[in-house]
Protein backbone atom coordinates (compact mmCIF):
# COMPACT_ATOMS: atom_id res chain seq x y z
CA UNK A 1 0.00 0.00 0.00
CA UNK A 2 1.61 3.54 -1.31
CA UNK A 3 1.13 5.37 1.83
CA UNK A 4 1.75 2.53 4.44
CA UNK A 5 5.17 2.40 2.33
CA UNK A 6 5.37 5.74 2.21
CA UNK A 7 5.30 6.10 6.09
CA UNK A 8 7.44 3.33 6.41
CA UNK A 9 10.04 4.57 4.02
CA UNK A 10 10.17 7.84 5.71
CA UNK A 11 8.65 7.85 9.39
CA UNK A 12 8.91 11.45 9.23
CA UNK A 13 6.81 12.15 6.27
CA UNK A 14 4.20 15.09 5.25
CA UNK A 15 1.07 13.47 4.36
CA UNK A 16 -1.42 15.43 2.51
CA UNK A 17 -4.81 14.08 3.54
CA UNK A 18 -8.43 14.34 2.03
CA UNK A 19 -12.17 13.93 3.77
CA UNK A 20 -14.92 12.11 1.90
CA UNK A 21 -16.69 8.71 1.32
CA UNK A 22 -13.80 7.40 -0.64
CA UNK A 23 -10.36 7.79 1.77
CA UNK A 24 -12.35 6.01 4.48
CA UNK A 25 -11.28 2.48 3.38
CA UNK A 26 -7.57 3.30 3.17
CA UNK A 27 -8.01 5.23 6.89
CA UNK A 28 -9.59 1.78 8.25
CA UNK A 29 -6.47 -0.24 6.42
CA UNK A 30 -3.77 2.44 7.71
CA UNK A 31 -5.50 1.97 11.34
CA UNK A 32 -5.38 -2.04 10.86
CA UNK A 33 -2.24 -1.84 10.54
CA UNK A 34 -0.91 0.28 12.84
CA UNK A 35 -2.97 -1.74 15.49
CA UNK A 36 -1.16 -4.90 13.93
CA UNK A 37 1.97 -3.08 15.04
CA UNK A 38 2.82 -2.60 11.58
CA UNK A 39 2.86 1.02 11.33
CA UNK A 40 4.35 4.11 13.64
CA UNK A 41 2.61 7.67 12.70
CA UNK A 42 4.77 9.24 16.03
CA UNK A 43 6.77 11.39 13.60
CA UNK A 44 4.57 11.69 10.71
CA UNK A 45 3.01 14.87 9.96
CA UNK A 46 -0.04 15.81 8.14
CA UNK A 47 -2.19 19.20 6.35
CA UNK A 48 -5.59 18.57 5.18
CA UNK A 49 -7.05 19.70 1.73
CA UNK A 50 -9.40 21.69 3.33
CA UNK A 51 -12.21 22.92 5.49
CA UNK A 52 -15.66 24.36 5.57
CA UNK A 53 -15.86 27.70 6.80
CA UNK A 54 -17.99 28.73 9.85
CA UNK A 55 -17.67 25.41 11.28
CA UNK A 56 -15.37 24.68 14.34
CA UNK A 57 -13.52 21.59 15.27
CA UNK A 58 -16.35 19.84 17.89
CA UNK A 59 -18.76 20.17 15.11
CA UNK A 60 -19.72 16.54 13.49
CA UNK A 61 -19.71 17.57 10.10
CA UNK A 62 -16.38 19.61 10.25
CA UNK A 63 -13.64 17.86 8.39
CA UNK A 64 -10.83 18.32 11.61
CA UNK A 65 -13.73 16.08 12.99
CA UNK A 66 -14.07 13.58 10.18
CA UNK A 67 -10.25 13.04 9.87
CA UNK A 68 -10.24 12.72 14.17
CA UNK A 69 -12.90 9.97 13.83
CA UNK A 70 -11.89 8.05 11.18
CA UNK A 71 -7.63 8.22 11.53
CA UNK A 72 -6.43 10.79 14.39
CA UNK A 73 -7.76 9.39 17.38
CA UNK A 74 -6.82 5.78 16.16
CA UNK A 75 -3.32 6.10 15.98
CA UNK A 76 -0.09 6.99 17.80
CA UNK A 77 -0.06 10.55 15.56
CA UNK A 78 0.09 13.80 17.85
CA UNK A 79 -2.74 16.08 17.92
CA UNK A 80 0.28 19.11 17.41
CA UNK A 81 1.56 17.60 14.01
CA UNK A 82 -1.83 17.48 12.62
CA UNK A 83 -3.28 20.42 10.54
CA UNK A 84 -6.22 21.77 8.86
CA UNK A 85 -7.15 25.15 8.21
CA UNK A 86 -9.15 26.46 10.68
CA UNK A 87 -12.78 26.74 9.81
CA UNK A 88 -13.28 29.51 12.44
CA UNK A 89 -10.96 32.23 11.27
CA UNK A 90 -11.90 35.61 11.83
CA UNK A 91 -9.99 36.88 8.41
CA UNK A 92 -9.73 34.71 5.38
CA UNK A 93 -6.44 35.91 3.71
CA UNK A 94 -4.98 35.50 7.43
CA UNK A 95 -5.67 31.91 7.96
CA UNK A 96 -4.92 31.33 4.12
CA UNK A 97 -1.44 32.89 4.25
CA UNK A 98 -1.13 31.23 7.74
CA UNK A 99 -1.95 27.83 6.19
CA UNK A 100 0.32 27.91 3.21
CA UNK A 101 3.27 28.88 5.58
CA UNK A 102 2.45 26.10 7.61
CA UNK A 103 2.83 23.64 4.76
CA UNK A 104 5.58 25.70 3.54
CA UNK A 105 7.60 24.97 7.08
CA UNK A 106 7.12 21.91 7.02
CA UNK A 107 8.83 21.56 4.04
CA UNK A 108 6.57 20.61 1.24
CA UNK A 109 3.68 17.91 0.72
CA UNK A 110 5.56 14.18 0.76
CA UNK A 111 2.47 12.48 -0.61
CA UNK A 112 -0.71 13.77 -1.62
CA UNK A 113 -3.93 12.07 -1.03
CA UNK A 114 -7.00 13.14 -2.93
CA UNK A 115 -10.51 12.27 -4.11
CA UNK A 116 -12.27 14.30 -7.07
CA UNK A 117 -15.57 15.68 -7.01
CA UNK A 118 -18.18 14.75 -9.59
CA UNK A 119 -17.39 18.32 -10.80
CA UNK A 120 -14.02 17.62 -11.06
CA UNK A 121 -12.81 19.14 -8.16
CA UNK A 122 -9.88 18.74 -5.82
CA UNK A 123 -9.94 19.58 -2.33
CA UNK A 124 -12.56 22.51 -2.67
CA UNK A 125 -11.15 23.70 -5.97
CA UNK A 126 -14.01 23.88 -7.91
CA UNK A 127 -14.27 24.34 -12.22
CA UNK A 128 -13.23 28.06 -12.94
CA UNK A 129 -11.88 30.10 -15.43
CA UNK A 130 -8.73 30.47 -13.78
CA UNK A 131 -6.42 27.90 -11.54
CA UNK A 132 -6.04 29.30 -7.98
CA UNK A 133 -2.66 28.52 -7.29
CA UNK A 134 -2.74 28.69 -2.93
CA UNK A 135 -4.79 28.29 -0.41
CA UNK A 136 -7.95 30.05 -0.43
CA UNK A 137 -11.59 30.46 0.42
CA UNK A 138 -13.88 29.63 -1.84
CA UNK A 139 -17.67 29.80 -2.42
CA UNK A 140 -19.10 25.91 -2.80
CA UNK A 141 -20.69 24.96 -6.56
CA UNK A 142 -24.03 24.05 -6.01
CA UNK A 143 -23.40 20.06 -7.55
CA UNK A 144 -20.69 19.93 -4.36
CA UNK A 145 -23.47 21.51 -2.11
CA UNK A 146 -25.79 18.74 -3.96
CA UNK A 147 -23.30 15.93 -3.35
CA UNK A 148 -22.41 17.05 -0.01
CA UNK A 149 -25.93 17.43 1.79
CA UNK A 150 -26.40 13.94 2.41
CA UNK A 151 -24.16 14.59 5.99
CA UNK A 152 -26.17 17.22 6.90
CA UNK A 153 -29.70 17.86 8.13
CA UNK A 154 -30.95 19.79 5.41
CA UNK A 155 -29.35 21.13 2.18
CA UNK A 156 -29.11 24.72 4.06
CA UNK A 157 -27.02 23.96 6.99
CA UNK A 158 -24.56 22.84 3.99
CA UNK A 159 -21.65 25.92 4.35
CA UNK A 160 -21.49 27.94 1.55
CA UNK A 161 -18.02 28.37 1.30
CA UNK A 162 -14.85 26.45 2.53
CA UNK A 163 -10.89 26.92 2.73
CA UNK A 164 -8.77 24.78 0.25
CA UNK A 165 -5.48 24.22 -1.07
CA UNK A 166 -4.55 25.98 -3.87
CA UNK A 167 -4.13 24.06 -6.99
CA UNK A 168 -0.80 24.92 -6.94
CA UNK A 169 -0.15 24.12 -3.42
CA UNK A 170 -1.55 20.42 -4.49
CA UNK A 171 0.74 20.37 -7.24
CA UNK A 172 3.90 21.01 -5.38
CA UNK A 173 3.12 17.70 -3.30
CA UNK A 174 5.96 15.16 -4.20
CA UNK A 175 3.64 12.44 -4.71
CA UNK A 176 0.08 12.03 -5.65
CA UNK A 177 -2.72 9.64 -5.12
CA UNK A 178 -5.87 9.89 -6.76
CA UNK A 179 -8.52 7.88 -5.61
CA UNK A 180 -12.09 7.06 -6.81
CA UNK A 181 -14.61 4.75 -6.61
CA UNK A 182 -18.09 4.01 -7.67
CA UNK A 183 -19.69 4.18 -11.64
CA UNK A 184 -20.57 8.19 -10.87
CA UNK A 185 -17.31 8.97 -11.04
CA UNK A 186 -16.37 7.36 -14.63
CA UNK A 187 -17.39 9.84 -16.88
CA UNK A 188 -14.95 12.76 -14.64
CA UNK A 189 -12.17 10.39 -14.28
CA UNK A 190 -12.01 10.28 -18.11
CA UNK A 191 -12.62 13.63 -18.75
CA UNK A 192 -10.13 14.73 -16.17
CA UNK A 193 -7.13 12.17 -17.24
CA UNK A 194 -7.97 11.55 -20.80
CA UNK A 195 -9.38 15.45 -21.66
CA UNK A 196 -7.90 18.60 -22.34
CA UNK A 197 -5.74 20.58 -19.49
CA UNK A 198 -8.28 23.24 -17.92
CA UNK A 199 -9.57 25.09 -14.67
CA UNK A 200 -13.30 24.14 -15.41
CA UNK A 201 -12.30 20.32 -15.12
CA UNK A 202 -9.99 21.30 -11.90
CA UNK A 203 -8.44 17.40 -11.98
CA UNK A 204 -7.20 17.58 -15.25
CA UNK A 205 -4.05 19.96 -14.25
CA UNK A 206 -2.84 16.44 -12.42
CA UNK A 207 -1.49 15.48 -16.34
CA UNK A 208 1.16 17.38 -15.79
CA UNK A 209 2.01 16.01 -12.52
CA UNK A 210 5.41 13.69 -12.36
CA UNK A 211 4.03 11.47 -9.99
CA UNK A 212 0.75 10.70 -10.36
CA UNK A 213 -0.83 7.55 -8.92
CA UNK A 214 -4.61 6.27 -9.44
CA UNK A 215 -6.16 3.90 -7.38
CA UNK A 216 -10.02 3.19 -8.24
CA UNK A 217 -12.29 0.40 -8.14
CA UNK A 218 -13.12 -1.33 -11.69
CA UNK A 219 -16.32 0.88 -11.87
CA UNK A 220 -14.73 4.30 -11.63
CA UNK A 221 -12.08 3.26 -14.37
CA UNK A 222 -14.52 1.95 -16.77
CA UNK A 223 -14.27 4.60 -18.79
CA UNK A 224 -10.42 4.84 -19.17
P1 LIG B 1 -16.44 11.56 -2.10
O1 LIG B 1 -15.92 13.06 -2.33
O2 LIG B 1 -15.24 10.75 -1.75
O3 LIG B 1 -17.38 11.67 -0.93
O4 LIG B 1 -17.09 11.15 -3.38
C1 LIG B 1 -14.83 13.28 -3.16
C2 LIG B 1 -14.61 14.76 -3.29
O5 LIG B 1 -15.60 15.51 -3.33
O6 LIG B 1 -13.45 15.17 -3.36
Amino acid sequence: MIIASQVTLKPDSVLGLATGSTPIGTYDELVELYARGKLDFSEIKTVNLDEYKGLDRENEQSYFYFMKKHLFERVNIPLASVHIPDGTAAEDERECARYEQIIHDLGGIDLQLLGIGHNGHIGFNEPEDVYERKTHCVELSERTIEANKRFFASEEAVPRYAYTMGIGTIMQAKKILLLASGEEKAPIMKQALLGPITPKVPASVLQLHPDVTIVGDEAALSLL
